[in-house]
């Protein structure tokens, strides 16, 4: 993996100026390439941390956490401050994110593989998702051919996602971009709603 940005002798510090260009020229060319489709754009991770940053965040799982992006440039922006948690059911990512997360000197960020369908992450303060499900529906921009695409698939693993997700405690915050695979939530109330990055971002509280 090239290493452009260390190479100089120089470190990311907050307030440095990061862009996606950047941050996707560490990764594998394949990845690289799924970026745009596949990985939350910097600005959305920086709208996040300002949002966390007066929402009481003490711990944060992204749901589904690809190479590992949101994750370890969140903990950046948050000079190591909060406890995060990547869950990814595709090894070769979590290799990926755990390469980066050496690369990039976060310690407090953990990636495991993991199907979090099967083992939801309970107790947290703060979840993330950038439409996860949505892979088993659609014929493009595919990270792989390993899963099947279905459209009852995808609607099994919609109710199982929804029901996981009352798991979570009362006041507890859902960042979704891109949406979560569906439009309604029971059990949460939609607290702030924008477009970034041609993308819908919504914040939804357990109630
Ligand atoms: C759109 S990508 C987002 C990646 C990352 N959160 C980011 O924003 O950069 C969705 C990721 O969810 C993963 N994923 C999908 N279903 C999953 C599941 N049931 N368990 C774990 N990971 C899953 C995919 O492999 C993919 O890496």
């Amino acid at each position: 993996m090239r290493n452009q940005f260390f190479s100089k002798g120089k470190k990311f510090s907050v307030g440095d100026p990061m862009t996606d260009a950047l941050w996707d020229s560490f990764l594998p060319q394949n990845f690289q390439t799924l970026s745009p489709f596949q990985w939350t754009p910097i600005s959305v991770i920086e709208r996040t941390w300002n949002f966390l940053s007066h929402d009481g965040v003490t711990s944060l799982v992204d749901l589904g956490s690809g190479v590992g992006k949101f994750c370890i440039y969140l903990s950046l922006l948050s000079h190591h401050s909060i406890d995060i948690l990547g869950l990814e059911d595709r090894e070769e990512l979590v290799n990926v994110s755990e390469s980066l997360k050496e690369h990039w000197e976060v310690t407090k960020v953990q990636f495991r593989k993991v199907n979090f369908l099967n083992q939801f992450p309970k107790g947290h303060s703060h979840y993330y998702c950038f439409n996860p499900l949505y892979e088993t529906m659609k014929g493009s921009h595919s990270i792989d051919s390993n899963k099947i695409k279905s459209a009852s698939q995808f609607l099994k693993d919609l109710q199982i996602l929804k029901q996981n997700l009352l798991l979570m405690k009362p006041k507890s915050k859902l960042i979704t971009f891109h949406g979560f695979g569906g439009n309604f939530l029971p059990g949460f109330r939609i607290i702030l709603k924008e477009e970034i990055s041609g993308g819908e971002y919504l914040i939804w509280e357990r109630e």
